[in-house]
Parts: C-alpha cells; structure tokens; sequence
C-alpha cells in the first residue's frame, strides 16, 4: 500500500466498533463478513476514514470470535484498500486508492480492484461514487432547470455587492427578507432580523448544538433521527437521548425532558430523516408546550418541508410551520435550501428571536465568517421561483419514488411503504439483519444505510433500512437486482442458520 501514514484523528473503541456494526455476521465465512461490514461503514461515512480500530485481540473478545477472524478481516481490509496498518499506530481506517467493487456500469458482485486516480484524496461521497457503487445512501436531488438561470440573475446582481467586503455574517438582506416572506406566508409572523442565513442547515444545527451545549449536556432527539445532526451535538460534548419516533410519543418526549433536562430538542418534523413520518398540528403544538414549560431550546429542522407528493400535500401544500405563531423565543426553525433547490448551493438557514439569531452570527464567526454572496443571490432568485420549481421537484420525485417502492415491492418480500413526501423509502426487511444486508448491499455494489445508525444508541432499527430514491430511473432500476442478490445472500444464511439450528439442513 503506497499511502502515506494518515492522521490518526480518533481511535474506536472495541464496544463502539461492536455497536456500529451490530448484526454484522448472517452466516458465510466471518473473516469475510466483519470485513464487509467494516467497509459499508466506511463507504457509507459512519466510520470516518483515519480512525484507529480496535486491536484484533481486543475486538476479537468483544465480538466473541476467534483472533484468525478479526486478522482475516483485517488483513481483508487492508486488501481492498480501506485500512493500512503501521508499526506502532494499529489499524487504521483509509480510502482505497485503487478502488474496489464493479466499476462504472459492470456487473457488480466483485471484489477485484479497479484502477481509479481520481479516488486520490477522494471524500466517503467521492468513494461512493467513484467505484460504481449505486448509492442509495445519499439523499441529494440533482439540480432542477431553473438553478442555471438563477445564477445568470445573481451574476447580473453581483456588482451591487462589489464595493462591499462581502462579509455578511447575518446573511443578505434580500434573502433574509425572502426567507422571512415565506415563513409568513406559512402563516408565521417573520422579520428579516429573525433570521440568519447560514451554509447549509448542516451549520445552524453545528451553531446551535455548540451555542447550547457544554460537554455533558444532554440533547434530546427523535429515535430515530437525521444521523449527522446527532453528530454535531456530539461534537459539542453533547449526550444524545433517543425518544421513539414513527410517529413521536410526545408523552414521552415530555417525561424525558422533565427527567433528563437537556439544553437542546432537535426534531424533524415534516417528512422525517428517516422514517417519512409528518409530526400532526397538535403533536407540534405540544411539543412547543414543552419547549416552554421546560425553558428548553426546541429545534425543528424544516429542511423537507416542501417536498410533500402524495396526500394532502400532493398540490404543494406544506405541513403547519413548527414554530406555530413564531412567538415562544424557546421554539427555533431550521431551514434549508438543499432539498428544495440543490444541496450544492450550500445554503440554509435559522428562523429565532432575534437575540439568538446575534449570538449564532457571533459564533459563526470562527467557522466560515459568512455564507458565498452569489449562492445567496441564487437562493433568492430561486425563492422568488418557489411554486414553479417546487412543482417540477414533485413531479420528478413522485415518478422516482413510485418506481423504486414498486421495484422493491415486485422483487423482495420487504414491508415497503410509500413515504408521503421526502427523499427515502424507510424498509422493512422483517429480519434484524440491516448492517449485515447493508454490508451485502455494499459487496454487490449498492449502498443503503442501515437503520441503526440513525438511532442515537446505534442499536435500534435493526430490520430497517433507508433507501433513497432521489437518484436518475436508470439507475433506481440498475441497484433493484443489486440489493435482491444480497438479501439472497444474507435470507440464505439466516435460512441455513435457521435451519442448522433446528436440525435440519
Ligand atoms: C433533516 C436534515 N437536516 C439537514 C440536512 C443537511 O442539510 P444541508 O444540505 O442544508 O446542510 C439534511 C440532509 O440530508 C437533512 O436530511
């Protein structure tokens, strides 16, 4: 392996490695398995590159198997590029730079590796992409029409911004103007001085998990959730407290809070990351009655919002604003405009009172000072489009939906509901099989994310798995057959498993 000796950035612990790769062995030989499932983790970005796993002696008494398995499964990795080991410094966690798994429009089911520069220094998303694999992990629509002629307007824009510095750490008055129209015409009572324009939703919710928690803290969140809002809260120090979701038991969510006091409540209120479920008017309603019995900081993260495609929100309609009538300062709003428009605009942005929206602007100030102006300007122009792009955005996200819930329902024996908005099927496979089905999945070149990663415990889900159905019908219909042969594989083994243990072969 020509890699140079990576930063070593975190070191995993026997018991974490065991939780995040929970059900890993459905049978097969095992070295072969706990490697596969070592590398869906790191394909799938819940096991960041550069992280020192545990040794084989330790993870081999963790797991409970033998020493030969967990070296196979190292030896395995570092094969196929996802580890190195050094002398002093373990095994180490690394991104293949030659790729593995069926190249672009292969057959997939190989483990030969493919040549691929481009995966030098590549991203967990460049490596997906990179060796073929179909992913069915990442939920990011591409670009609608309009995006191309939005940035043409913000081009004609931009010299009004030139004589300034550019630095707007608040955001820009005409889209903060914007975001605080369409909040009113949701039927909350917004001013601009409500709202801080941030890059990407995935930043208010790091500003707000750090502008909240000291380390020990606890947050509370759904379970289970949008998996890397639970990681920014852990970034802060934050300890994450899971209440059942699908839909959310507010009585519980109200006893937790009571019990465990946390500083901070992140929800995901309309077409839920990941279980699709829409949070009716009067659980929100309760949910702010909470936030201010408790003096609690509730976070709802709007960033689906407007992707309703069936039912009532079939025509465009949204679910109730979580902020209500916008008046409790404990109630604050996430938006985003990377699901509406595109993820690449790295845009979102925080609706609260107004003294919370200065001290985030202050607190951005060590992460990226501002947002890009012309992205904002797009941002703007796209907003002032919103009915007409929304409407293409439906109607080619309801032609992909239903297409992979009816694949998925003609070729596998999987409980498969029709979400009624948002970007992902939320499976059932009927077996707790979904880290070593994701494994598989990732063998045969698909990559889906296991359900237990999204539950704050890592041990939740286990017969769940979230496929997105945000990519192109070519390739919806390449991955199908991908993920029939894996649950082949890993139905098979449970079957024969099953079966050896009651005698029978
Ligand atoms: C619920 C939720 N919040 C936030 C984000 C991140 O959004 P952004 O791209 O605006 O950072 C995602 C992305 O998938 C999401 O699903």
């Amino acid at each position: 392996m020509s890699a140079a000796t990576p930063t070593v950035l975190r070191q995993l612990s026997p018991a974490t490695t065991a939780r995040l790769l929970g059900t890993w062995h459905a049978g097969g030989p095992a070295y072969v398995a706990l490697a596969d499932a070592l590398r869906a983790a790191v394909l799938s970005g819940t096991l960041a590159p550069h992280t020192r796993l545990p040794s084989e002696r330790e993870l081999a008494a963790t797991l409970r198997v033998s020493r030969t398995t967990t070296s196979g499964a190292y030896a395995r990795l570092r094969e196929l590029g996802f580890a190195v080991s050094r002398v002093g410094s373990g095994t180490v966690t690394t991104l293949p730079q030659r790729a593995v798994g069926p190249g672009p429009g292969r057959p997939a089911g190989g483990d030969a590796p493919v040549a691929d520069d481009a995966l030098r220094g590549a991203t967990p998303a460049g490596v997906r992409s990179g060796v073929g694999h179909l992913d069915l992990w990442q939920a990011t629509p591409p670009a609608p029409p309009e995006l191309h002629e939005a940035f043409a307007r913000a081009l004609e824009g931009l010299p009004a911004y030139l004589d300034s510095g550019g630095y707007e750490p608040y955001g820009l008055a005409p889209l903060r103007e914007a975001i605080a129209a369409r909040y009113r015409e949701r039927g909350v009572p917004t001013t601009a001085d409500e709202i801080l324009v941030t890059t990407g939703a995935q930043q208010a919710i790091s500003l707000l998990a750090h502008t909240h928690l000291h380390p020990g803290d606890r947050a509370v969140v759904e379970s289970p959730t949008y998996f890397h809002a639970m990681e920014a809260m852990r970034d802060a120090g934050g300890r994450v407290v899971g209440v059942p979701t699908g839909p959310l038991d507010v009585d519980l969510l109200a006893s937790t809070v009571r019990r465990s006091r946390p500083r901070l409540v992140y929800l995901v209120p309309d077409f839920q990351n990941p279980t699709g479920f829409v949070m009716s008017e009067s659980q929100r309603a309760a949910v702010r009655e909470i936030a201010d019995r408790y003096g609690v900081t509730v976070v709802g993260d709007e960033t689906l919002v407007e992707l309703g495609l069936s039912g009532e929100w079939a025509d465009g309609a949204t679910p109730p604003a979580f902020a209500g009538d916008g008046a409790s300062p404990h109630v604050v709003s996430v938006g985003s405009a990377s699901k509406a428009f595109w993820g690449g605009l790295r845009v979102g942005w925080v609706r609260a009172h107004p003294q919370v929206i200065a001290h985030l602007a202050r607190a951005r100030q060590s992460a990226d000072i501002a947002t890009a102006v012309l992205e904002q300007l797009a941002v703007t122009e796209l907003l002032g489009r919103r009915a007409e792009v929304m409407a293409g955005r439906r109607h080619l996200l309801r032609e992909r939906r239903d297409l992979l819930v009816h694949k998925l329902q003609e070729s596998l024996p999987w409980d498969v509901p029709t979400p009624p908005g948002g970007l992902f099927c939320w499976v059932d496979l009927g077996l707790p099989v979904a880290q070593a089905f994701a494994a598989a999945a990732a063998a045969e070149g698909a990559l889906v994310a296991a359900g237990p990663i999204f539950s704050p415990d890592s041990a939740g889900a286990t017969s769940r798995v979230r496929l997105t159905f945000t990519r192109s019908p070519a390739e919806l219909t390449e991955a199908v057959p991908r993920l029939v042969r894996a649950w082949g594989r890993v139905a098979g083994r449970q079957r024969s498993a099953g079966s050896a243990r009651h005698g029978t072969t």
